[in-house]
Order: C-alpha cells, then structure tokens, then sequence
C-alpha cells in the first residue's frame, strides 16, 4: 500500500479541521442500533481536540438523493455526542454556504460542529468541484476517516481531497493496515468465507480470491448455483441457475490455481420441501477442522439464512470457532458486512476476532482487489 499522509504528521495550530466520518448509523425504533462507527472514529476527534482544532464533521445519511429530508437529519446523531467527548458540540443545519460559515465561525477552538446531511446535495453524489471547494473553503485542513465510504466518488470523500491539504484519519488508517495485512501480506494458509445469496454480486471478489487465498468457502445461497452446476438436487433452493457454466468455469479455475474450495456436503432445510437454509453439522466440522490448518481468515457473509433461526447454526458455529483460535493466537480473523458483523454478534464474539471491519460496499470492493477511488484521492 502507497503510505498516505496521516493527522499526526501536520501542524493542527489554530486550525479549522473537516472530518469525513461515516454517521450512516444503523437506526431501529428511532434509536441508533450499534455505535460501533462512533466509537471508532473517538481516537481522531480526540486527538483533534486535544490540539484546540475547530472540528467539523461532515457525514451522509441514507440515501436521500439530493432533497432534504428530516427523517434522515444528522442533527439526532449530534445530540449524541455529548456520550462520548467532553467539548462544547454545535448543529449547523446546513452543509455549505453561510449558514454553515457563520456556525463554525462563531464556534469556539476546541468544540466540534456537526453539518448537516451531505447527500441533502445532489452535488455531492456527483463529485461536483464547485461543491467540494465550498465544503473547502470551511476549513484548513481536511481529514478522511471514513474507510467504509471509500469506496463511493462523492465530493466529500475524492473531490474535497484536492481544493485542502488532506490527511488519513486514525481509525481508516487502522482499518486499512488490518486490511492489508490479511491480503496483502497474509500469513498462510489464508482462507476465505464467502456467503451471501448470488452469486453474480460476488464474481469479481470470487475470480480475485481464488487467485489469492488458500480455501475459499462458499456458503448462503450462492453455493447452491455451484452444487446445482455439479448436478446435485438442490430442489427448490435458491440459485442462479443461469450462471452454473461460469461457476463450473470457477471451480476449474480455482483447481488449476490450487485454491481448494469447501462447498457444503450437507444442510438443513425445512422437512416439508428441500430448500436449503444453512449448512449441515458436517460441513461446519469441514471447515472448522480446515480452520485449525489456516493461519489467517477473511470472512463477508453468512453461511445460512442466519436471521431466521435454526438457520443461524452454521455460522454461529463457525464463529465461534474462529474466535476460540483467534483467542489462542493460531489465527488472524477479519470479518466485514454488516450481515457478517450481525452474526458475530449473535454469537457473541465481535469481539474477540483480529478486526471487524463495519465497511459493507467498501469491504467488498477492497476484497476484489479494487482501488478505493477516497485511498487514492488521498495519495
Ligand atoms: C455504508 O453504510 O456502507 C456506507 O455509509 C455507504 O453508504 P452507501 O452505500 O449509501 O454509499
């Protein structure tokens, strides 16, 4: 990986700073859900306060596609805030222009000023410069710390980059090196699971995988088109059955490249029809025991329809495996995706892989091998 420019390398004195994060928080009954992305951006803000710099935050919601929409403010995640660090907190209601300018104007050094909803702009969505040198102008100094919005060409995460000098944040740099340090420099032998229901979402992660990690698992409904091109009943599971050539042409594929893949032998489905839900108990002792051979796992997605008990088994099971050697120092686990991260909760061990990454388009796009047009903007 190309060495980005980081926060401690530049002088923060009486500096007005933009930090990209990523407040897409998960929402349910009106409360945030999981606060794992504010917790993980608390070492820049602190650090950035700690200097006396005037922080402003800059953040999408949803997807409201250029139109304001008070359901998908920022203003309930600012009142939050106030949880976590101890400095004077401020709303500006707006992103750009005056209201925003006279906000941060009037804020003291060493308070933070939330802006409102990026995306409240069509500008942002399109990278538009005009935009980016209007966020721009609102500050000295530019800071990316949102790993998991990378992977998107807004104006706030490429464009923004060039109008201010601009560093990477504290926590994107740790997920970065986590990151790369399962694929790029992994220990092996490196396998990967992969679920998820299609396969034609994951082509390009599966060609990019087969050329780099040692077994690849397929689990969730996208195994089923690879048993259905081997010719097994899957009766009525869920497959693309347009696509068995190609994943036949992958399984030919991953053999000549010596990646052996683990595809279930067998499942669990309901008794009335065959569908297949999750794996079977022998294929979960299959790949835990070629688990105890691995040195390192990258993991997006669940094996079975995880949020639809007993279908969760599989997965929960292969969890907790992977926890237990992780804990015994045996192996480096990585877990990204918000289905993934949802499993390692219900099983209790988010915690006690290497690193979960909250990224969901970004670990996906960073797994097929892809540049993430924010890491280069900053490079
Ligand atoms: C996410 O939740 O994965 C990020 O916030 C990106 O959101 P997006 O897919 O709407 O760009």
């Amino acid at each position: 990986m190309t060495q980005l420019p980081t926060l401690d390398q530049v002088d923060l004195t009486q500096k007005t700073v933009l930090v990209r994060l990523d407040l897409n928080l998960p929402f349910q009954d009106q409360q945030v859900s999981d606060d794992t992305r504010i917790r993980r951006s608390l070492k820049t803000l602190t650090y950035l306060l700690d200097h006396q710099c005037k922080v402003v935050i800059l953040s999408h919601r949803g997807r409201p596609k250029g139109i304001p929409n008070a359901d998908l403010s920022l203003e309930p995640i600012t009142h939050l805030l106030p949880n976590y660090l101890d400095c004077p907190v401020f709303f500006a209601p707006d992103c750009i222009g005056s209201v925003a300018d006279k906000t941060i104007r009037s804020a003291p050094y060493g308070s933070i000023i939330m802006l409102e909803n990026l995306r409240f702009h069509s500008e942002e969505e399109a990278n538009d410069p005009d935009f980016a040198q209007q966020l721009a102008a609102l500050g000295d100094l530019y800071v990316n710390d949102a790993f998991s919005c990378s992977h998107r060409a807004h104006a706030s995460v490429v464009a923004l980059a060039k109008y201010l000098p601009a560093v990477v944040g504290f926590g994107m740099q740790e997920e970065l090196s986590a990151l790369n340090a399962v694929l790029s420099h992994p220990k092996r032998p490196l396998m990967a699971i992969v679920g998820g229901s299609k396969v034609s979402t994951k082509l390009e992660l599966l060609r990019n995988l087969i050329n780099t990690v040692d077994y690849l698992v397929l689990g969730g409904g996208m195994a089923n088109t690879f048993l259905l091109a081997q010719g097994q009943d899957i009766g009525e599971s869920l497959a693309e059955a347009d696509l068995t050539e190609t994943a036949l042409a992958i399984l030919q594929q991953a053999d000549a490249q010596g990646c052996r893949i683990i595809l279930p032998v067998d499942f669990q489905s309901p008794t009335d029809t065959l569908k297949i839900m999750d794996i079977g108990l022998k294929t979960t002792g299959l790949i835990q025991s070629a688990l105890e051979h691995c040195q390192t796992l990258v993991w997006n997605g669940p094996v079975g329809v995880f949020e639809i008990p007993p279908y969760d088994q599989g997965s929960i099971a292969i969890a907790q495996h992977a926890a237990h050697l992780t804990q015994n120092g045996k192996l480096i686990s990585v877990a990204g995706g918000g289905d993934t991260l949802a499993c390692l909760n219900k099983a209790h061990v988010a915690n006690q892989f290497t690193y979960t990454s909250t990224a969901g388009g970004a670990f996906l796009e960073w797994l097929e091998g892809k540049e993430l047009p924010g890491v280069s903007a900053l490079s």
